[in-house]
Order: structure tokens, then sequence, then C-alpha cells
């Protein structure tokens, strides 16, 4: 089937929900870019996520990232992946809204764990008990995932062709 694409699928959730794994796939399906914030704020930077938290902070990594979003989002329609982090500013969900569609995938807990527990390269997981770390965050930014235009639920036994297929259909 062809589609055209008229705004920008913004994929919205907790670390280790699948953002990248299935942006990427839900892309290939539309035939449009696949864009991932991260990794387009490490770009501009020129050092890893964990770097720019290192050196300037979060707040700082916090200000990057609604800068690249509302350069993203001013682009073509893409399917952009986003970080963890990026829906809970008002105004990153303003720009989501007026110029794309977001798309919460919902993952529980134990799932979320097990993806992100052996990879060390989530500055806000570097603390002496990551899976309570982990969460908090999950409980406290729950009802503002919530806020997403549609939700998905992003399960282990699902593949990723699934769960693009899944977001399609949403
Ligand atoms: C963050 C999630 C990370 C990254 C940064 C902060 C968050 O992205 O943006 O470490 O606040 O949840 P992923 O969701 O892709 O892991």
């Amino acid at each position: 089937m062809a589609w055209r694409l008229k705004k920008t699928v913004v994929l919205v959730g907790m670390m280790g929900a699948g953002k990248t794994a299935v942006g990427t796939q839900l892309a290939r399906l539309l035939s449009v870019p696949f864009l991932d914030s991260d990794e387009e704020i490490e770009k501009a930077a020129n050092m890893t996520i964990a770097e720019i938290f290192a050196r300037d902070g979060e707040a700082f990594f916090r200000a990057k990232e609604s800068q690249v979003l509302d350069r993203l989002l001013r682009g073509r329609p893409c399917v952009l992946s986003t970080g963890g982090g990026a829906f809970l500013a008002e105004a990153n969900r303003a720009a989501i809204a007026e110029r794309g569609v977001a798309v919460w995938l919902r993952a529980d807990l134990d799932l979320l764990w097990q993806r992100v527990r052996h990879k060390a390269t989530r500055p806000l997981l570097r603390t002496p008990n990551p899976r309570e770390t982990l969460a908090g965050i999950y409980e406290a930014r729950a009802p503002i995932y919530a806020l997403a235009e549609l939700s998905v639920e992003s399960r282990g036994d699902y593949s990723v062709e699934r769960m693009a297929g899944e977001v399609i259909e949403a």
C-alpha cells in the first residue's frame, strides 16, 4: 500500500520500550526517513548522551533535546523516535501536537528492565539501585505519556514487525 504521511509519527515512551527498533521498521514500511532525537543530539554535539550528561548536566541535555525536536519536526514528515524524557516538557508536547502525532509505546516495567539492565549507556540509571530508579521514573512519567494521541502496547513476545503494524493500525 502506498502511504503519504502528512505528519511526523513521533514515538514516545520509556527507555527500553522499543522506540528505535519499532521506529526503524515503521519508517521502512511507510517508506519515509527514520530519525532518532538522541542520535541527532549526539551528532550535533559530537558527544554521546552519557558524555553530555556528565559534562554539561541534564538541564543542558534537555535544552538541546528541545532544540533538536523542534528542528526535526519542521522537516519533512518522517518517523521520529525520541528519548524517554522528551515528551515531559510541555513545550515539546505542544510542538509534537502541532506537527506530528505522538504514539506512546507502552511496556511493562519487567520488560523495560530486562531490556535496559545490561546497558550502561543510560545516565539516569547510574544509581545504586537502577531497577528501583527505573520504577520511580516509570511511575512518575506514565500519566504524562498517557497524554499522547495514540498508544500501542509493546510486548516482549511481539516482533518489531508486529509492533510497527500495530502503530500503523492505530
Ligand atoms: C532518557 C532516555 C534516553 C536518553 C537519555 C534520557 C530519559 O533515551 O534520551 O538518556 O530521560 O528517559 P532512550 O529512551 O532512547 O533510552
